[in-house]
């Protein structure tokens, strides 16, 4: 079974193709960083245009790519939500749109449970059940997976998500957007420990996230350097702020493995490309006799051939989408 997926819930058109959940023939992405990066932030409006545009290109791209004529694909899976519900409408209604013409099956996917899917894109592939950390800009979440179309959440951030902070930070510090890249390039050069910024852990035992706190902590120290007449010294804001996410990061991930009894763990997400936490996630994880699952970098951060994967389940449910299913913009898989 030849499958064509699509996603389009934020700011990236994303396209693949793959031959059931076993091989990725074709992962594409067009990015709107470009579009975006002047008004350092995602403008709702300007990313489904672009959509608009990029679509058909894009999944052309995939079918050539993959060497896999349209007439041979036999299932399309789409984002049905969350995300930006003028974006996810591009993806979603060009998905129904071509199945319906060909006369094949859509799948509506929800883009969670492709973060918590994306490691099986790898090999070796984590075993069922696991603890997973998805982590992006608009999710911080802890989920207990027990098969492919069963996710239990365990924590949420209650208020920014850490791929969110990251992006807040760097426009704060003038360091571009996309700011999670600009912020993690910017730390080799600084000292982690040299400014004691606050980590959130909540009430006792809450698999739950803040990030909103750590946040003012940075504007309140860059705010305080400006007062005194001090450059900010912004290599050590940016190591010091990343380790207090990923110090949080990793200790509510393990927390929740222990917990839950689970010997295995997997990160999913944008901020999940973030090598600062690969590699402390890696250390606590060996500290603990944990086996973690780590996708490639492009696999964490938003793709189709994850939409694929966890299509190629739910089809096997029989869970198909009529021609009149809408989108979604909150949470489903919770
Ligand atoms: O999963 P993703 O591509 O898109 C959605 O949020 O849906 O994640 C994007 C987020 C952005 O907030 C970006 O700043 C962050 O992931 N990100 C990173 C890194 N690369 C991307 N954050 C920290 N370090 C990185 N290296």
């Amino acid at each position: 079974m030849f499958i064509l997926a699509i996603d389009s819930s934020c700011d990236d058109t994303a396209a693949a193709v793959l031959e059931e959940d076993r091989s990725v023939l074709a992962n594409v992405i067009s990015s709107q960083f470009d579009v975006h990066a002047r008004f350092g932030g995602i403008v709702p409006e300007l990313a489904s245009r672009r959509h608009i545009e990029a679509i058909w290109p894009v999944v052309n791209e995939a079918l050539h790519t993959a060497g896999i004529p349209l007439e041979r694909i036999d299932m399309i899976a789409a984002t049905q939500g969350p995300g930006l519900v003028g974006s996810l409408l591009v993806g979603f209604t060009f998905a129904k749109g071509l199945a319906l013409v060909r006369g094949i099956p859509c799948v509506g996917v929800d883009h969670m449970a492709g973060h918590l899917l994306a490691a099986f894109l790898e090999t070796p592939a984590p075993a069922f059940p696991y603890v997973a950390l998805v982590v992006s800009g608009g999710n911080t979440s802890l989920y207990e997976v027990t098969d492919h179309t069963t996710f239990r959440p365990l924590g949420h951030t209650r208020d920014d998500a850490a791929g969110e902070a990251f992006d807040k930070v760097a426009k704060l510090l003038n360091l571009g957007y996309p700011g999670g890249p600009a912020i993690s390039r910017t730390a080799t050069r600084g000292r982690p420990d040299s400014i004691a910024f606050p980590r959130a852990w909540l009430d006792k035992d809450s698999l739950d996230f803040s990030f909103s706190g750590l946040k003012t902590a940075v504007l309140n120290h860059v705010n305080r350097c400006r007062q005194k007449n001090e450059p900010p010294a912004v290599a050590d804001i940016c190591a010091s702020f990343q380790e207090a996410v990923v110090e949080v990061l990793v200790e509510k991930t393990v927390k929740a493995a222990a917990r839950y009894g689970r010997r295995t763990v997997v990160l999913g997400g944008g901020v999940a490309s973030n090598p600062r936490l690969r590699e402390a996630m890696k250390k606590r994880c060996r500290q603990l006799q944990l086996d973690l699952f780590v996708p490639a970098p492009v696999y964490c951060t938003d793709n189709a051939a994850m939409i694929g994967l966890a299509g190629y389940h739910q089809y096997q449910l029989g869970r198909t989408v009529t021609p009149d299913a809408d989108v979604y913009s909150r949470f489903q898989v919770m």
